[in-house]
């Protein structure tokens, strides 16, 4: 009798645990955005005890993380329920059948609050794959200080850039002119495709897959990564550069300019970083006669296809990427909201006043063409900038193959 109480009870404890074991929720994430992102996750599991959410720190390339989501939905069990995408990601997760379609959860008056580029880069076929989080877009970052010190103006072209590289190089003892992304990943690109949007150019049209690559805005536009090099105005590693490495010597105080996205601000100007408080931003520069643009980037979650768990996992994609979440997460490092109403948003305005003249820029940023074939034509175009500002090939055969390749890709005449 007793041994029989003894096992009822144990079983009915052993339900009872089971009942009590959260439900864990795992996505895979740059580790730097990991460590950001580690707050939320925190607030949201005291407010949600049956979910656990665990994110897994990959590397701070994206493309690299890319590539680790997409072996483990390839060997088809992925221990990931929701995907935290890349703007550029969708097309190619979705047409593979590894996302769930969210159509039904979100209602059109909701997504009308984000901004449109944002949205649109979760859509795919009759689909909405993505829901938009942070978005992001390429900012030039300058030196106030310096360029007090020797009596210029932030530089609005091409030219400029490198003329005030050269006398900040000269007059002060700042090493460097200007930094950038030139390794050979996603982060590549998105430098490239605003200098050659600087030269009028463009990298393929979506509606007519035409390739731009060629042309002379595309050469130029790899002229001058190349020259950057060259005359010392970026010092060689930059070849080697991924984000943090580029800000690293701003934020040290030896570069006098950066490109980079906006969580930068928030980086530099950390309490104890000797640049702090004398840095200020503005639109990329450009060539003469011709706009600025910035990359549109930005980060967002979808929810796996094959997750045994889609109702806790869109409670957590619906948590961050709510209105008071979003707010919190991008005041705090200066991120971009993906929600319009954020822009003018009374609390966020306090913290970073210029973000009413940033809604404009994040309406008009240049995106990355929305082509399935994208991961393909993204790796085609960083091997070839890549050959180019490593010597290995002249600016203009390195666009000429690579104009060849991307045709092929997209199954386009020549
Ligand atoms: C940022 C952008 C992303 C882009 C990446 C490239 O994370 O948000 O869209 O692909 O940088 O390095």
């Amino acid at each position: 009798m007793l041994a029989l109480v003894v096992a009822v009870g144990s079983l009915l404890f052993g339900v009872y645990v089971r009942a009590q074991q959260p439900v864990t929720i795992s996505f895979l994430l740059r580790a730097v955005e990991a460590d950001q992102m580690r707050g939320l996750a925190d607030r949201f599991m005291a407010e949600n005890p049956d979910i656990r959410i665990e994110m897994v720190r990959g590397p701070n390339a994206a493309d690299a993380v890319e590539n680790l989501y997409t072996t483990s939905f390839l060997l088809g069990d992925s221990p990931y329920d929701i995907l935290f995408s890349d703007v550029v990601w969708i097309p190619k997760f979705a047409a593979a059948g590894w996302l769930r379609d969210l159509s039904d959860r979100v209602s059109e008056a909701d997504l009308a609050d984000f901004l449109e580029a944002d949205v649109a880069a979760g859509v795919y076929q009759d689909g909405f794959y993505r829901m938009p989080f942070r978005s992001d877009m390429g900012m030039l970052y300058y030196r106030t200080d310096l360029l007090d010190q020797v009596g210029l103006q932030p530089p609005e072209t091409f030219a400029e850039l490198i003329a005030a590289s050269e006398t900040i190089q000269d007059q002060t003892d700042v090493d460097w002119g200007f930094t950038w992304q030139g390794l050979q990943y996603e982060g590549l690109v998105t430098n490239f495709v605003e200098i050659i949007a600087g030269y009028g150019g463009f990298w393929i049209d979506p509606n007519t897959l035409e390739v731009g690559l060629d042309q002379p805005a595309g050469i130029q536009a790899v002229e001058f990564m190349k020259n950057l090099i060259d005359q010392r105005i970026s010092p060689p590693g930059v070849t080697n550069y991924i984000e943090e490495d580029s800000l690293r010597p701003f934020q040290n105080g030896n570069v006098a300019f950066l490109r980079n996205w906006p969580y930068a601000w928030a980086e530099a100007n950390r309490e104890g970083t000797p640049v702090a408080g004398n840095i200020a931003i503005k639109p990329m520069v450009h060539a003469e006669g011709e706009q600025p643009a910035a990359c549109l980037g930005g980060w967002g979650f979808g929810i796996s296809a094959n997750t045994p768990h889609p109702e806790e996992a869109w409670r957590v994609v619906e948590f961050f990427t709510s209105p008071g979440p979003m707010r919190d997460f991008i005041t705090e490092f200066a991120y971009v909201p993906s929600r319009r109403a954020l822009f003018t948003d009374p609390e966020v305005l306090a913290v970073f006043p210029h973000y009413e003249q940033l809604l404009e820029v994040a309406e008009t940023a240049v995106p990355r063409p929305p082509v399935g074939q994208y991961a393909q034509v993204s790796d085609i175009l960083q091997r070839y900038l890549s050959a180019a500002i490593t010597d290995q090939m002249t600016p203009e055969a390195a666009m000429q193959a690579a104009a060849g390749e991307s045709r092929r890709v997209l199954g386009v005449e020549g």
